[in-house]
């Protein structure tokens, strides 16, 4: 079970301290009750992830530029992460698919560099509101999957299905639905690759999610924002 935090482009420097502060406190209480397989992490803008290198809390980026280095204005690059001892690289989540027309062959490209520097590439797949009612979730997903993981190790990566008709919307998708295209990723991939949902998951819901068999992890946007909501998760995740 791995659950991502996923702030997107939220808090300032001093209320990721705030966080880190509050957090420290409730985990050194709330520890104890966070099951042994739990693994997490907090996916920070760029500017903060070096407010976790002395914390409990491992880093996630929520991207890298595709590049190792040179004449990149405003990107940042993988070795950037790794000399800050970020574990994890979000990629391809819909936000920058939709707003930086990322495509799967970028995603793919950065998710290879990721790999070969020894981080852990969290690839975002999922389908919009249209193609989820229209009925080809799997057709694009299955896309998806195919050019996004395109020649990488499945043991070295995570998967994250997110609906992105359950984005941010408080719309989350139903145990089965989630289960459902979760285990039809591991059905076209392979049978340890560790597939994560997001989607409004919360901690009135991570419960029932994660009892579902093909499920093994989450990332989590809102109710990633405050640490004890956050702690909340990672007593509940299963
Ligand atoms: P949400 O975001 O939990 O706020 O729906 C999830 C995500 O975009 O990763």
């Amino acid at each position: 079970m791995v659950i991502i935090g996923n702030w997107k482009m939220n808090k300032t420097a001093s209320e990721t301290k705030e966080f880190i502060t509050d957090f420290e406190k409730l985990y050194k209480t709330e520890k104890s009750k966070i099951g042994k397989d739990v693994k997490f992490a907090i996916g920070a803008p760029f500017v903060n992830l070096f407010a976790f290198q002395k914390s409990s809390i491992p880093a996630c980026a929520q991207n890298v530029s595709e590049f190792s280095a040179g004449a990149y204005t405003g990107d940042t690059s993988i070795s950037m992460l790794q000399d800050l001892g970020v574990k994890y690289v979000i990629v391809g989540h819909s936000e920058r698919r939709q707003y930086h027309y990322e495509t799967d062959e970028q995603v793919n490209n950065k998710a290879k560099k990721i790999i070969e520097n020894g981080l852990t590439p969290v690839v975002c797949v999922g389908e919009t509101l249209d193609e989820y009612e229209n009925g080809s979730t799997k057709e694009v997903v299955l896309d998806q999957i195919k050019a996004s993981l395109r020649d990488l190790d499945l043991e070295k990566i995570i998967v994250a299905y997110e609906p992105i008709w359950a984005i941010g919307t408080g719309k989350v998708a139903t145990p089965e639905i989630a289960e459902e295209v979760c285990k039809f990723i591991r059905q076209n991939t392979s049978r340890d690759l560790v597939i994560q949902y997001g989607g409004s998951v919360n901690p009135n819901n991570i419960a029932e999610l994660s009892s579902q068999p093909n499920i093994n992890g989450f990332l989590v946007g809102g109710a990633s924002l405050k640490a004890n909501d956050f702690l909340k998760l990672l007593t509940l995740g299963k």
